[in-house]
């Protein structure tokens, strides 16, 4: 097949996909094996010496395709209109021990610490103040954060601020435990699901973690009633085309409020920290297709974005993307939540700097919403 017809047929496969929200594996198989074999050629083409600054900027027309219908589908469900949500690193204390992860168990290096009931208050009304209506708390799995404490900390939130949304994001917990938590007052709850192959998943994580299992979490989760988000990594370890179009098929079928992906991005203390990152034009091509996929889905432009391109927010928004998530958490513990090196904590990424972030939307066309920023349903 020559190159153009291969252009021809991509775009085709681009056509489908906005009109059916669906492809086969071989349909998906196809894209992503395309936006590999740019960024390979772009990478030859200019050589290592490059290779950190992401092949981003080089034209290709399906990306460019690609990226511009899904904008144009986010635009048609939420307006050039960006979505924040304040994030606070509740604790960096986790009882797993994921091959990737900077705040696994098994990292001593890691500087461990977990924030009071009013360090979250304090900072949430911090927040508040700044503009944000959704506070989403974010944790490693730590046996302290019991429904006993959750459950009186989430109505304190609610009640202190009725109007706003609150996203839990604190891994894999029981049916019963999810069901106090949205009893108290929780919207919505976060949990990467990180590969939608079985075999992937155990490559990635140690033999207690199970992918059945977190397959399961998120079918209680929408069971519940929360308004919930998987996400995967872009470039993790032992990482095929195959994999990948399976996490696209499993959108397809899960069809999530939220879905959060990013590129990995080693950690030097875990065992993956000697490979290399994933890519951010490849992270960016994969947002444009899940916004075809499923329209109404909430899609972060997330901060692993932000901390291997300086572009990477703008780009993602570029290409369909439509939230935020500004560091929202005490000054003192950000640069404990290190879940990959030189993750980024300042700047655009902080909840005090916000108006940079309203002005670097505003540059790309984009305004910074102050409201819940709910999923279309
Ligand atoms: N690189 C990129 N993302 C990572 N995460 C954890 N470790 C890394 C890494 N090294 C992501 C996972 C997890 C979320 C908390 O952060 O997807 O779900």
């Amino acid at each position: 097949m020559t190159a153009v017809a291969d252009t021809f047929d991509l775009l085709r496969l681009i056509d489908a996909l906005a009109a059916t929200g669906h492809l086969s594996h071989e349909g998906y198989r196809a894209l992503i094996l395309h936006r590999m074999a740019v960024e390979s050629a772009t990478v030859a083409a200019v050589g290592a010496s490059n290779t950190r600054s992401d092949p981003l900027t080089i034209p290709d027309e399906v990306t460019e395709a690609l990226a511009t219908r899904a904008a144009a589908v986010r635009d048609n469900m939420y307006g050039r209109r960006v979505f924040i949500r304040g994030l606070i690193e509740v604790s960096n204390i986790c009882k797993n021990d994921c091959y990737y992860c900077g705040i696994r168990a098994s990292n001593a290096a890691c500087d461990r610490y977990r924030l009071e009931d009013a360090d979250i208050l304090s900072a949430a009304a911090e927040g508040y103040a700044l503009g944000f209506r959704t506070f989403v708390l974010q944790g490693g799995e730590d046996g302290h954060f019991s429904d006993g404490r959750l459950v009186p900390l989430i109505r304190a939130l609610k009640s202190a601020h009725p109007d706003c949304a609150v996203t839990l994001s604190l891994g894999e917990r029981s049916r019963d435990s999810y069901a106090a938590l949205r009893e108290a007052g929780a919207d919505r709850y976060l949990l990467r699901h990180e590969t939608a192959t079985a075999a992937h998943y155990a490559r990635l994580h140690p033999a207690g973690m199970s992918y059945e299992r977190r397959m399961q979490c998120l079918s209680d989760l929408r069971g519940l009633g929360f308004q919930v988000g998987c996400g995967f990594m872009v470039g993790s370890p032992y990482q095929t085309a195959d994999d990948l179009a399976r996490d696209l098929a499993f959108i397809e079928a899960f069809k999530p409020d939220m879905c959060g992906i990013g590129p990995f991005i080693p950690h030097k203390d875990t065992p993956m920290g000697g490979y290399s990152a994933g890519s951010v034009g490849l992270t960016v091509f994969l947002l444009s297709i899940i916004r075809l996929i499923h329209p109404p889905v909430l899609l972060p432009a997330t901060t692993a974005l932000g901390t291997l391109h300086p572009a990477g927010r703008e780009r993602a928004i570029l290409a369909g993307a439509n939230v935020v998530m500004p560091n929202l958490s005490p000054a003192s513990v950000r640069k404990k939540y290190m879940l990959y090196d030189n993750k980024l904590s300042d700047g655009a990424e902080s909840a005090e700097c916000l108006d940079e972030l309203r002005h670097r939307m505003a540059v790309i066309g984009h305004e910074v919403i102050v409201e819940r920023g709910d999923v279309r349903k």
